[in-house]
């Protein structure tokens, strides 16, 4: 029996090639394997694949990984899954990772006797308000039975259970309900069930194990609305996403993920066919749900309900992914309420419309500002808001733009300077939002903020915009001679090279091989590169280092003088970049401005740019 990180371990030293052809046809050609790509259509051998340095990558559409990222992306399953998977077919025995906390494992098969004892009620004694709570709102049967949809009865159903287990282990699944909030003591110490005449919607955790449950009323005189079994030691609400373990291949697939509000919300979207949504829980979306969300796909669409409550929840959500680096997009649902009553009223396709003409939530926000400002004193009061707006992203060139944008069409009459100046010194969202207000429904405490994980990364890391998204030629071809040439970053140029570089990425990986090079052994420099395709890079990108890891030689080094001109030459061609994609906006700005002065004005600046530009030429 070998753990995960053991098995994790053989699967790299096992040679690519043995894993790949468990999937695909491989042929030997020379150094190389060579197979037909299945991430794209092709009938070519656009695949090659490398055991020396075991990586795979297409020639044809840029797929490139290790093994195991193959059969992730291959079979459309996690890191561990995958693992997993390899593991079965080298015949390495993985050992399911054991809690060995016999608390923990009493808590958990009480959580899934409840789940079992719940379904059983709804399926088989069939109760009219849960058969009619089913009718009225549209579930199919598929839906309740992916979701493990149940109802808990006016009688006891739980206890009754608990009190029938013939075991020693009785009292202690009676303490452990008791503890997860499952039953409760009432004054003549007599027990009860908690959830009584509810629908029972099951929370699992991201793994698919059942921590807690939400329950909704049947009558109208209930109260409240939803009631979910209590925080405890097993159940962190606010860490867990609703439909998480049911909704995360197909986020992964179809490279986005829908956030909604309620789970009546994610269970009709799912049954219509948006399977890749998820909802929070009855809280505010945390910064660790952010993150798990952002490392799987940065197309994130925020569907909350279209109320003030909804709206403050995505305000919030919207600020931590900007503060993450990637920018939500935002679904209006008006008129109708929330996710559901749109897919009931609307339908598929209105829905999948609504996704492809989503706004960015940043410029949603920033737009509603943009009306009914008319005095000085309202227009700056305007831009200061605008500069909260995209505060979590102030560092970013993109949203310096937007804001620059706005004070343009808002007609604010500062330079840009002074504008860009007055942003980057305004507050930023993300430290405080402790004050941001949550739904007003939600009965739930929150935990404190954690401040310190805001400060690691105020950059923007694949800011949303073409202009910094997509890798230029210049960036690439920069990148491409920076890794195959590790030396050229201890030259004294790259300095100012690093400020001129636009994009994101390619700085940043840049700068780390600035930190690695004189650490490591060039031996080890290719696994290295590796290692770094698995952070989560932009595809473009990791394409480029797949090649360079293809194609590196150790014994290769640019002499002083080649670095030199190769320097120079990036340096002009990065500077003219810059003069061009400025010259570009002051061009978008003249089209859109408000008087002949100000048009003049804009031509001014260009005609500046285009002196400057062709002085780079010669
Ligand atoms: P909503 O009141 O918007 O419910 O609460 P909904 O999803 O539209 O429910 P239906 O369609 O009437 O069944 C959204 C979410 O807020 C939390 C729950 O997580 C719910 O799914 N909530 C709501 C509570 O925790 N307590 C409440 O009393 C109400
Ligand atoms: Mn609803």
């Amino acid at each position: 029996m070998t753990d995960i990180s053991d098995a994790k371990e053989l699967i790299k030293n096992t040679p690519i090639s043995s894993i790949i052809q468990n999937y695909i046809a491989i042929n030997r050609k020379g150094q190389n394997y060579e197979a037909v790509c299945p991430f794209h259509s092709d009938s070519h051998p656009s695949l090659k694949i490398n055991d020396n340095k075991g990586i795979y990558k297409c020639f044809a559409c840029g797929a490139a990984g290790d093994g195991i990222k193959f059969v992730q992306d291959k079979l459309n399953l996690s890191f561990i899954d995958a693992i997993k998977e390899i593991a079965l077919q080298l015949g390495i025995q993985v050992e399911e990772q054991k809690t060995h906390n016999p608390k923990i494992e009493i808590a958990l098969r009480t959580l899934k006797a409840a789940n079992r004892i719940y379904q059983k009620v709804a399926l088989d004694l069939k109760p009219e308000a849960f058969t009619k709570f089913i009718k009225e709102r549209n579930l199919s049967e598929e839906s309740i039975k992916d979701f493990q949809i149940g109802f808990a009865p006016q009688k006891n159903s739980l206890l009754t259970y608990l009190q029938s287990i013939k075991t020693k282990e009785k009292n202690q699944a009676i303490n452990s309900a008791l503890e997860l909030g499952l039953i409760r003591e009432g004054r003549n110490k007599e027990h009860y069930d908690f959830f009584r005449q509810r629908i029972t919607f099951p929370i699992w955790d991201h793994s698919g194990k059942v921590r807690g449950f939400s329950s909704r009323i049947v009558f109208e005189h209930q109260k409240p609305k939803y009631l979910n079994s209590g925080e405890s030691f097993i159940f962190d609400k606010k860490n867990i996403l609703y439909g998480f373990h049911l909704a995360k291949s197909y986020i992964r697939k179809t490279d986005q993920v829908i956030i909604a509000e309620g789970n009546m919300d994610v269970v009709i979207l799912h049954q219509y066919g948006f399977k890749n949504s998820v909802a929070i829980m009855g809280t505010a979306l945390s910064e660790q749900s952010a993150k798990t969300l952002k490392n799987m796909t940065s197309n994130i669409y925020l569907a909350m309900d279209s109320d003030n409550a909804g709206m403050e929840s995505m305000k919030r959500a919207n600020s931590i992914f900007l503060g993450l680096g990637v920018a939500p997009k935002y679904l209006d649902f008006s008129p109708a309420k929330d996710p559901d009553e749109y897919l009931q009223k609307f339908g598929r396709l209105k829905l999948q419309e609504l996704l492809e003409n989503a706004p960015f939530f940043v410029d949603q926000l920033s737009e509603s500002l943009q009306k009914e400002n008319k005095t000085t004193d309202q227009k700056l009061r305007a831009l200061n808001q605008v500069f909260t707006i995209y505060g979590d992203a102030k560092n970013n060139l993109w949203a310096q733009e937007k804001v620059l944008e706005f004070a343009r069409k808002l007609g604010v009459n500062s330079s840009s300077e002074d504008i860009l100046a007055e942003f980057k010194s305004s507050k930023t969202n993300t430290p405080q939002t402790n004050k941001i207000h949550k739904p007003a429904h939600v009965p739930v405490m929150e935990a404190p903020h954690n401040d310190n994980q805001y400060i690691e990364e105020q950059q923007i890391q694949t800011p949303p915009t073409e202009a910094s998204t997509n890798l230029r030629k210049v960036d690439k071809n920069l990148l491409t001679t920076f890794l195959m040439n590790p030396e050229i970053v201890e030259a004294p140029q790259i300095s100012e090279i690093l400020d001129l570089i636009g994009h994101f990425e390619v700085k940043r990986i840049v700068q780390w091989l600035q930190s690695i090079y004189l650490e490591i052994d060039e031996s080890d420099y290719t696994s290295f590169l590796k290692e770094k395709m698995q952070e989560g890079i932009p595809k473009e990108v990791n394409e480029v280092i797949a090649s360079v890891i293809f194609n590196f030689k150790t014994d290769q080094k640019l002499s002083k003088e080649i670095i030199d001109r190769l320097l120079n030459d990036y340096k002009r061609r990065l500077e003219m970049e810059k003069l061009l994609m400025q010259k570009d906006q002051l061009k978008k700005r003249r089209s859109t401005s408000h008087s002949n002065e100000e048009s003049l004005e804009y031509l001014k600046q260009i005609q500046e740019l285009e002196i400057k530009i062709s002085s780079l030429k010669k």
